[in-house]
């Protein structure tokens, strides 16, 4: 059962993920790098007309503007709205490499993979790929995107509790770095697909029983829940001894994510302390030490002003401070460590833009402000009850602040951005209001509901903005109809 397996990070030049920027396409210039913002609660409410912007959740970029507007990148949000019509989502491109450098500055002996459900596009894949970092990928749709774009198939790691056959095989043809092994089915399909002589790098993924993460439905890091191989109970070792058995399957390593938006290094730490305890028990049993561990992504941004987000550097510090520590208490070679961030790079370089169609003030003294998106373009606050602040851009306001629920224009009661706002008493149709924060699980979670169709992308840097995705129509709709 003892199968010897090679340690593929050791010498830099094979190093799947961790390539030199050097080495790199770099089509157009990365721009210097905008700082990441320290952690720490800012000073400002939760929301409101004059909330500060060079604090919190806006990108860093953010400044005040002329006529009560707001900049981003150097743009004019009010005159993106009119240029790209509305909603729409406005993505800092510096923002995005700045994040994605202060991993990689962060933990320079680790590989950062970027997690692409949290947004993905060309553009993305590009501005990623530069700051030299890898991708996780969940579906033959991120992977052949990614791949198209020019991202290098090494670099890419594949997860998913319900891979395809054909993903399977996609991810084959097309050489991808890693399978992250989910369940035990997978063990024998992809073995069957893999030549002894040209083996797959796997990861077998596993659940540490913690748990964390904004909301339930995004806790991993437990049992009852369907991705991985808990540890507790045996399922976990069971699924390594069957894939040290392929001669197929090269282990990697482990993976385990815990879930999503953790703003607390604590999680980590004991999920290293769980996962090395089982890594030593994998050498007890077959004498093989696994190279690599992944934790999976989860690092936690601010959406309110005064939000504490999870910082790369501290994370970075803490986890391989503890991982050393563990693995020396074991006598275990300290495995490289894999990151997958996908909202800490990602959401806080969106800002998601839209028009008020109208203001109902009711008898009760509501005031409901309903723009033209809503829960088809961010369906969080709907699924998890997720918290947003608001703004309005693009004309000045004296007004006092007043209580408001802005609201999106789909059929469904529900269909809340942001409860009790505090916007201008003079809110009108025709105003802008901006969401910062808007970057992760938006746009990559938006659907057709009421045929609205899906916003336009357009990023922002140096003062300029160029449309990266335009706008949905019903013709998009209606091409996809083959019969009546
Ligand atoms: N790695 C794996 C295996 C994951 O499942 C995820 C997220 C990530 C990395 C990236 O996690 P992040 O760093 O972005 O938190 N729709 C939910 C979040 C779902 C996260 C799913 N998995 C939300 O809007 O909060």
């Amino acid at each position: 059962m003892t199968k010897q397996v090679t340690a593929p990070f050791t010498a830099p030049a094979t190093a799947p993920f961790a390539v030199p920027l050097a080495a790199l396409p770099a089509p157009g210039a990365a721009p210097a790098a905008a700082p990441v913002r320290p952690s720490g609660p800012s000073a400002v409410g939760r929301t409101g007309a004059a909330e500060a912007v060079g604090a919190g959740p806006w990108p860093a970029s953010a400044r005040p503007g002329r006529g009560g507007d707001l900049t981003v990148g150097g743009v004019s949000l009010a005159e993106a709205a009119d240029r790209f019509g509305t909603p729409l989502y406005v993505l800092d491109e510096a923002e995005v490499r700045a994040r994605a450098r202060a991993f990689r500055q962060a933990l320079p002996q680790a590989d950062v993979l970027y997690a692409a459900k949290a947004f993905l596009c060309s553009a993305m894949a590009d501005w990623v790929s530069e700051e030299g970092l890898g991708l996780d990928v969940c579906s033959a749709g991120e992977l052949r995107l990614a791949v198209a774009a020019g991202f290098p198939a090494r670099r890419i790691v594949l997860h998913g509790n319900a891979k395809t056959p054909e993903e399977l095989r996609l991810a084959r043809r097309l050489r991808v770095g890693r399978i992250v092994i989910d369940g035990p089915s997978e063990i024998s399909r992809l073995a069957a697909l893999v030549a002894a002589d040209t083996p797959q790098r796997v990861l077998v993924r596993v659940v540490p029983g913690i748990a964390a993460g904004h909301h339930e439905a995004v806790r991993t890091g437990v049992g009852g829940q369907k991705f991985g191989f808990p540890i507790d109970g045996g399922d976990a070792a069971d699924a390594v001894a069957r894939v040290l058995a392929q001669p197929g399957l090269d282990l990697a390593g482990l993976h385990c994510h815990l879930g999503s938006q953790i703003t607390e290094v604590e999680p980590y730490l004991a999920a290293v302390d769980t996962v090395v305890r089982f890594l030593a028990g994998v050498r007890a049993r077959h004498g093989v030490e696994l190279p690599e561990l992944d934790l999976g992504g989860g690092h936690g941004i601010r959406y309110l002003p005064g939000d504490d987000e999870l910082d790369p550097a501290d994370f970075a510090d803490r986890v391989t401070a503890r991982l050393a520590a563990r693995c020396a208490e074991s006598g275990l070679a300290v495995p490289r460590l894999v990151v997958e961030p996908g909202r800490a790079i990602v959401g806080p370089a969106g800002v998601a833009v839209y028009r008020v169609l109208s203001v109902k003030h009711t008898a009760d003294g509501r005031v409901f402000a309903a723009v033209d998106g809503g829960m088809s373009d961010n369906p969080r606050p709907s699924l998890y009850g997720s918290p947003y602040t608001v703004r309005l851009v693009g004309r000045p306001s004296d007004a006092p602040p007043a209580r408001a629920d802005v609201v999106g224009r789909h059929c469904e009661a529900g269909d809340v951005l942001v409860r009790d706002a505090r916007l201008p008493a003079d809110l009108r149709a025709g105003d802008l209001l901006a969401v910062p924060a808007a970057g992760a699980y938006q746009l990559s979670m938006a659907s057709g509901y009421n045929l609205v169709g899906r916003p336009a992308v357009a990023a922002v840097r140096d003062g300029r903005a160029r449309l990266l995705i335009r706008r949905e129509t019903v013709e998009d709709f209606r091409a996809r109809e083959v019969g009546r």
